[in-house]
């Protein structure tokens, strides 16, 4: 008989071009894979357990009596999928998870989601399993969002499954139709990290989320057929004004406007016009800012200094409340704008920021062993 081999799933981050807080309000996004990763290596065993070795530290798991409580930590990730892959029908077999990663956690790369579909992926691939990609994202979205509980939109899951190096994902966050949109050669794909994490901001984003769905239930008084914020118009926005708390209605600007900045931007990058497609990048930070409320001083600033610095355009990524920026470069004058905006960063803050080479890289993939 031959023997089982291990088997190494790896799964990239993500940085999102441009539409923040859009996905879990029907909207659309478009994102793309990074060249960095998570790893999880799979090695069976002959036990009931899952057991794994982080560089946050180690955990262990029995099959037969998996836990229901949140422990806080990156290991309510592990347990979400495990649970989450056991109410799919997944027989999973006993295994020892090796976790490495050269991603940031909590930078705004998508950190989570990277680790919850690398280790799906090795937990099917050592049982001799597979799920398809579609099916894989909204479980692993269920596994964040019922067991480590952030209430997230699918765009970080779906893009780690569904990437293609040198393209950006548009995707229709509701319909989850999607098509890929090639990133023109002119421009480099600059990733900022400004060193900031805000601890608050799994609160934070669920109580955006919940603003977003407090907004969208009141213009539905006026607008019966509007599910979501997805489905009102500037225009019926600005009519309805009045009946919106002033917070809530800034909190819809953002959504509406953001909306309607992704298919703008994905026909500029088809048309390779990177001067506006930087435009949108930069309206679209400034409504994460003032509108939505997401952004912090740190983010702010790197996104001013890579403006002075020649970035076509330039904003915070993901989440926000700290993290990255994304930034869109002229090809030519992208080594030169590393250097500069780290050194600007840091002779403002005191902070050496990580610069990231943001090329579109590939989707998650999984592979035996030797
Ligand atoms: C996080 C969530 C995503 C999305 C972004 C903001 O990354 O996981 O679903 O909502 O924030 O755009």
């Amino acid at each position: 008989m031959r023997a089982v081999q291990s088997v190494t799933a790896r799964a990239p981050g993500r940085v999102n071009l441009i539409g923040d807080h859009t996905d879990y309000n029907g909207g659309f996004v478009l994102p793309c894979a990074i060249a960095y990763e998570t790893a999880v290596r799979a090695r069976p065993e002959e036990s009931r357990s899952i057991r794994a070795e982080s560089p946050f530290g180690s955990a262990s798991f029995e099959l037969a009596a998996m836990p229901s409580t949140r422990k806080g930590d990156w290991s309510d990730y592990l347990r979400g999928v495990i649970v989450e892959l056991q109410r799919a029908g997944v027989a999973l077999r006993g295994c020892a998870l090796e976790v490495t990663s050269n991603l940031p956690a909590g930078a705004g790369l998508s950190s989570s989601a990277s680790f919850e579909i690398a280790a799906a992926l090795a937990l099917l691939g050592v049982g001799g399993a597979s799920l398809p990609p579609l099916e894989l994202a909204l479980l692993a979205q269920r596994a964040e969002e019922l067991h480590a509980g952030t209430r997230c939109g699918i765009m970080d899951q779906f893009t780690v499954l569904h990437a293609r190096p040198g393209h950006a994902i548009l995707l229709d966050a509701r319909s989850l139709s999607f098509s890929y949109v090639a990133v023109p050669n002119a421009i480099r794909i600059v990733v900022c990290n400004t060193m900031v994490k805000h601890e608050l901001s799994a609160g934070s984003y669920n109580q955006r989320r919940s603003e977003c769905e407090a907004a969208a239930a009141i213009l539905r008084e006026r607008y019966p057929g509007a599910a979501q914020l997805r489905d009102v118009s500037m225009e019926e926005l600005e009519q309805a004004r009045t009946t919106l708390p002033p917070l809530l209605y800034r909190r819809a600007r953002h959504v509406v406007s953001e909306n309607n900045r992704v298919p703008a931007a994905a026909q500029s990058l088809k048309n390779a016009d990177v001067r506006q497609f930087g435009e949108l990048m930069n309206a679209s930070h400034e409504s994460l800012r003032d509108d939505f409320e997401v952004s912090c001083p740190e983010l702010d600033l790197m996104v001013e200094l890579a403006r002075d610095l020649g970035a076509l355009g330039a904003r915070m990524t993901g989440g926000g409340f700290g993290g990255c920026t994304v930034n869109a470069v002229p090809i030519e004058e992208a080594m030169a704008f590393c250097e500069r905006i780290a050194r600007a960063y840091r002779s403002e803050t005191g902070i050496a920021p990580d610069i990231y080479d943001g090329t579109p890289a590939g989707a998650a993939r999984v592979a035996r062993d030797g």
